[in-house]
């Protein structure tokens, strides 16, 4: 059975088949087609965390493609009422794609592994695979290619940002990374990536302006990501020198596109000056995560035959 709990788990020729269904339904749905390709189908919907992108992209993303989803409450008794493995498998039993939101990457790894529908990590601690593909798909529609391009991280080695990092290096991205010292990736990372794609492109830094310089695209997040919020005095005064700014923007490539996953913390990671100046795309990147999901519906669905 595929899942996609991090991008550690599909290949470049997946994700390029993704972006292709994702661009054909992105193009159709502009044009008012919606296209009933997965009639009775129905994805069930488990969130430990907010969301507002995730949750609606995903629930509007399946009525669209004409079938239906169900946001599953407390009430289901996750972790509760019967033991994980009896949940996945009853779950699965009833559903035909889930998607996961949860506190620990384990959790999602460990139903997963119980599950006999496709399970798509919704964002975990470690992960976020579906934020970073609908990143890339709209990095290649602002710059029409991805090759050759440099996307800089400033702040944290989040949950994002590790998935950025597996998408970049899977797409030919190089990847750059400035953050203060003590939050920098676990330090096998760039291994396991080269190890996989002996010509990867990697900056790891603490400096915000060498990470930038002649970058296509820079991108931020939150200092203090959900589940660290007893951090957030500390991780203020820590990342305070890591502020998109207009004037650091100035420093990455000529037409430089700004990116954030959003919520933003204005005035914290980022000014108003950036966020909405004519080099954000934090809208088309936010709506892009509707037709990318469409994409990995469709891939996953068809992968596992169901
Ligand atoms: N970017 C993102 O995943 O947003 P939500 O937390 O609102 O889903
Ligand atoms: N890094 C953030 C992303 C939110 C979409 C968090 O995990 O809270």
């Amino acid at each position: 059975m595929r899942h996609l709990l991090s991008l550690v788990d599909v290949t470049t020729d997946e994700i390029s088949r993704i972006f292709a269904i994702a661009e054909d339904l992105k193009s159709k749905y502009r044009n008012g087609v919606r296209e009933s390709l997965l009639p009775g189908r129905v994805m069930a919907l488990i969130f430990e965390k907010p969301s507002l992108r995730t949750r609606v992209s995903f629930q509007a993303g399946m009525t669209h493609l004409g079938g239906s989803s169900m946001m599953l409450g407390d009430d289901v008794g996750f972790g509760k009422r019967e033991r994980a493995d009896d949940f996945a498998r009853v779950l699965s039993e009833l559903v035909d794609l889930i998607v996961w939101r949860s506190k620990r990457h384990e959790t999602v790894q460990e139903f997963a592994q119980h599950a006999t529908c496709p399970v798509i990590n919704g964002l975990t601690d470690r992960a976020h695979p579906c934020q970073a593909l609908a990143d890339l798909f709209t990095l290649r529609e602002c710059t029409g290619t991805l090759e050759g391009m440099k996307l800089a991280w400033v702040g944290d080695a989040n949950n994002v940002a590790r998935s950025l990092a597996w998408g970049c290096a899977r797409m030919g991205v190089h990847f750059a990374i400035a953050t203060p010292i003590g939050y920098e990736f676990e330090s096998t990372l760039p291994d396991e990536l080269q190890h996989e794609h002996p010509d990867l492109q990697w900056t790891a830094t603490h400096d915000p302006q060498e990470a930038i310089r002649d970058a296509h695209c820079v991108y931020t997040d939150v200092w203090a990501s959900m589940g660290q919020e007893g951090q957030q005095q500390q991780r203020r005064r820590d990342f305070a020198a890591y502020q998109v700014t207009g004037e650091l923007m100035r420093k990455a490539s000529p037409n430089a596109v700004f990116m954030h996953c959003l919520p933003a913390r204005r005035g914290e990671e980022v000014t108003d000056e950036v966020m909405d100046s004519p080099a954000s795309v934090i809208v088309q990147q936010a709506g892009n995560r509707m037709h990318v999901q469409k994409g990995i519906i469709m891939w996953l669905l068809g992968q596992s035959g169901q």
